[in-house]
């Protein structure tokens, strides 16, 4: 289980490994699968981190890219949280931090700002003038831990909340602190610190500034896996512990809950948020699918194993079952739905995981749309209150038509990430 949860990637990721690598080992092939006005941004280290406690798990600097804003958008800011997993328990850490998902010596030094980070109107056009920042993830808790582990030889660092801390103070003379405009945003494991953060921004940022949260690939359930164990939920409760995530998870939510570590999950926190929200998620979130409602773990004789790479393949039982898992995500999203008048929504029905960052999911003419809208426009439209209504939910797979259903796992990225 901890294998899998901590091998964990986010699509955009991938993609951005997978252009560095066509990059380094130009293969035939290449040439026509890169992608012309590709923008890269250089990394910024936070050089203040060490007096404010804020290290990665193997103790080197926190880093972010950083592209700056222009024109009607220069006094925005998108602060977008890398995800990649999370570890649970010291070997994990430990094996983590010799990775480039705990340790910014081992990152790529380039990112390709794509999505919703892209600096072109007509592939980014709500957001593309803004400042845009990729926060890099290097502690393995959604930016949310405060511990260290110390034994004599091994010394890990859990200072994920430290690090969220130190980028904003570094952000904040560099023109974040006088923002007029701001969205804090993240896929995957950094969707799940966009909930977690999104009120703690607003102290940040001008009181008169417009400040709104999104997150993509971020919903995790608190469902049982498909063996009626709580995977997830076990799951999280070990990085709670280890991390010391506990104090920094909301006030409000903790003090409402008789097991205090459930806060982490998103549908138990989301009623204490203050700042508007937009929820972009996939009801098939392939993540959620293979390591939360399907771990290997639950599956031990791989009966899962077709189904879980082309959901074409699924059979009538295992269809069931995720129809199963789409509605409980309704269920959790009801009150939100309902009540929250100044929230967002965008529940597609493509096998996905994370939605934002890569152009073809984004905004392109082949982009996944529910009634014709594509996710930038909706996202777009619910930060500029364009329309009066912004929940999208689609209908059950296999109704719509414009998913790409593109599973990792079944591409290269899922090889890279093994590679590295
Ligand atoms: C912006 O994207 C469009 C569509 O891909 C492309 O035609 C155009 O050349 C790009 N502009 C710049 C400045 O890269
Ligand atoms: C990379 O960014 C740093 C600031 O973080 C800057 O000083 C440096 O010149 C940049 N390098 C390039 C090649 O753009
Ligand atoms: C410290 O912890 C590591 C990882 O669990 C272990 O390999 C090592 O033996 C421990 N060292 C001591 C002195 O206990
Ligand atoms: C917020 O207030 C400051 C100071 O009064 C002002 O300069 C700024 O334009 C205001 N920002 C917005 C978004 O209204
Ligand atoms: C449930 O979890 C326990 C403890 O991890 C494990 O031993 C058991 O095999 C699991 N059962 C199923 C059906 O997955
Ligand atoms: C959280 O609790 C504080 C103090 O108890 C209260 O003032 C605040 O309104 C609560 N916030 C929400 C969103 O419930
Ligand atoms: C869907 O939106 C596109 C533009 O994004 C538009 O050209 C097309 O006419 C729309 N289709 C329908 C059926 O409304």
């Amino acid at each position: 289980m901890v294998t899998e949860m901590k091998t964990t990637m986010t699509k955009s990721v991938n993609a951005v490994v997978a252009v560095t690598l066509a990059l380094l080992t130009c293969a035939p092939w290449c040439i026509y699968s890169q992608q012309p006005h590709q923008l890269m941004v250089n990394m910024t280290t936070v050089r203040n981190a060490p007096a404010l406690g804020a290290f990665c798990l193997d103790g080197s600097l926190p880093a972010y890219h950083i592209h700056r804003g222009f024109g009607a958008g220069a006094r925005n800011w998108l602060l977008q949280f890398e995800g990649g997993g999370w570890c649970n328990d010291i070997d994990s850490c430990l094996e983590r931090a010799k990775t480039r998902r705990g340790s910014t010596h081992l990152m790529s030094k380039w990112e390709v700002f794509s999505g919703i980070l892209s600096n072109n109107a007509s592939l980014n056009p709500d957001f593309y003038n803004w400042n845009r920042v990729k926060i890099r993830y290097c502690d393995g808790a959604s930016f949310a831990g405060d511990a260290v582990y110390k034994n004599g030889t091994t010394l890990l660092y859990f200072r994920g909340q430290k690090i969220w801390e130190a980028i904003i103070l570094d952000l904040l003379p560099k023109g974040l602190g006088k923002a007029r405009k701001a969205l804090l945003s993240g896929c995957s494991a950094g969707g799940l610190a966009a909930f977690l953060h999104c009120d703690d921004f607003t102290k940040y940022v001008p009181s008169n500034a417009s400040v709104k949260c999104l997150s993509d690939a971020g919903f995790f359930l608190d469902e049982r896996d498909i063996g009626l164990n709580h995977t997830m939920r076990s799951f999280y409760k070990d990085l709670v512990s280890l991390q010391g995530v506990e104090k920094n998870l909301d006030k409000n939510c903790t003090g409402s809950l008789p097991f205090p570590e459930l806060c982490i999950f998103p549908q138990y926190a989301l009623r204490f948020i203050t700042p508007p929200f937009f929820i972009l998620n996939s009801a098939y979130d392939v993540y959620q699918f293979h390591h939360g409602l399907v771990p290997s773990s639950a599956d031990p004789r791989g009966h899962w194993n077709r189904c879980k790479l082309d959901p074409a393949a699924c059979n009538p039982a295992q269809l069931d079952v995720l129809q199963g898992f789409r509605r409980d995500m309704l269920v959790a999203l009801a009150l939100f739905y309902k009540y929250s008048a100044r929230g967002g929504m965008y529940i597609n029905s493509c096998f996905a995981h994370c939605q934002s960052e890569s152009q073809d999911t984004w905004f392109g003419v082949d982009s996944p749309r529910i009634h014709n809208k594509t996710i930038a426009e909706a996202v777009g439209d619910w930060y500029f209150s364009r329309r009066i209504t912004n929940k999208e939910v689609d209908c059950a797979y296999p109704c719509d038509t414009t998913c790409h259903n593109l599973i990792p796992a079944n591409t290269s990225s899922g090889l890279v990430e093994d590679l590295n």
